[in-house]
């Protein structure tokens, strides 16, 4: 799976059995969606399901896991480029290669993200989804799936330390492995969710859910310099860069980097609760992050009874060894929310 800052997956079946104890089953918002861990979760257990993010890469993968399902008909594909099975697709994108592409030149001859054979492989892919795309040959789930399995297969042969923010300086040996696209495992569920792109609350503010989950950015590397090539492909665009960086990061200010920077404040989180309809509020959240646990328990008390739970998960680590870390899940009940508090909750 795909190593993404501050992912749940270690935690997200404790969470999800924690919300379907509160509520059975109902409607969740997961805010800060990230790659849709939760919220894939959620949905397989019968929830309704609605995911934001403010960058496009994690959105696709939300798209993919929240409103798709593993198996989509690719109807297009069929009568447009003769592809008529999901197989076929695969097989396409796996002998495709594209020598003269950007990702080669910037990111295999000039900067080590991948050795040149997986380049070309990748490369491949991605211009090949990039013509299926501007040939008017997918929806927009065909084009998530496809967008999503490309980024998952590559990131098993990204030559990283976890992040695109830099290269390591010789190929590790996951890098060593060759490309394979793979489709990324749908579990689906019950309900077909919705995925929103965009800041959190200009995406949700006014809507109402049984349960609001909040599982904010906790430190200050800024998902959209540090994922920068994810982002870049998921938009089917070529960045424009700067030869002289060695991360190969776009130039100009990053979209979604200011929002990204409002998430990780306190006063950002009391806006979303306040300005969003919930039953129960989630705070997701972990030891020694940028807002102070004391903070986080002072601001929630104003908005009902709170009851606080640790869990021990696994934290983002660049070393092999996997580093075990307290995460504090904050649960609010607006039952006791007083009147002059309560806004639009359900
Ligand atoms: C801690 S991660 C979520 C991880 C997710 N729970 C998972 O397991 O994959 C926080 C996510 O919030 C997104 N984000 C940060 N600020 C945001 C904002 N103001 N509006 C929408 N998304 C935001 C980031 O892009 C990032 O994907």
């Amino acid at each position: 799976m795909f190593r993404y800052i501050g992912s749940k997956s270690s935690t997200s079946a404790n969470i999800s059995s924690l919300i379907s104890d509160m509520i059975g089953v109902g409607t969740v918002a997961d805010a800060f969606g990230g790659l849709g861990t939760i919220g894939a979760e959620l949905r397989k257990h019968g929830h309704r399901v609605t995911t934001c993010d403010v960058l496009n890469f994690p959105h696709s993968f939300q798209i993919a896991r929240i409103e798709g399902k593993a198996k989509l008909p690719f109807l297009q594909l069929r009568d447009q480029a003769g592809l008529s099975s999901m197989q076929e697709i695969q097989d396409q994108l796996n002998t495709t290669k594209a020598p003269r592409s950007w990702i080669v030149q910037e990111y295999s001859q000039q900067r080590k993200f991948f050795t040149h054979d997986n380049a070309l492989a990748i490369a491949g892919a991605w211009h090949q989804i990039k013509r299926w795309h501007e040939a008017g040959a997918l929806t927009r789930r065909e084009t998530a799936l496809l967008i999503t399995s490309l980024l998952n297969s590559m990131d098993s042969v990204a030559n990283t330390a976890g992040t695109y923010y830099a290269h390591l300086k010789t190929f590790h040996r996951k890098a060593l492995k060759p490309f394979r696209f793979e489709w990324f495992p749908v579990v689906g569920g019950r309900y077909v969710g919705k995925a929103l792109r965009g800041d959190a609350l200009s995406c949700l503010q006014g809507k109402n859910f049984d349960v609001l989950y909040l599982d904010p950015p906790y430190n200050e590397r800024n998902y959209a310099s540090y994922y920068h090539l994810p982002e870049s492909m998921s938009l089917l665009q070529r960045p424009k860069t700067n030869p002289e960086r060695a991360s190969g990061m776009p130039v100009g200010v990053r979209p979604g980097a200011s929002s990204i920077r409002d998430g990780m404040t306190m006063g950002y989180l009391e806006k979303l609760a306040s300005n969003i309809g919930w039953k129960w509020l989630i705070v997701h959240y972990c030891d020694g992050a940028l807002i102070p646990l004391t903070t986080m328990r002072d601001s929630l008390r104003h908005f009902g009874t709170v009851q606080e739970l640790t869990l021990p998960a696994l934290g983002y680590t660049t070393h092999k060894i996997a580093r075990t870390i307290n995460h504090h899940v904050f649960v609010v009940s607006a039952a006791t929310r007083s009147s002059s508090r309560s806004l639009c909750h359900a």
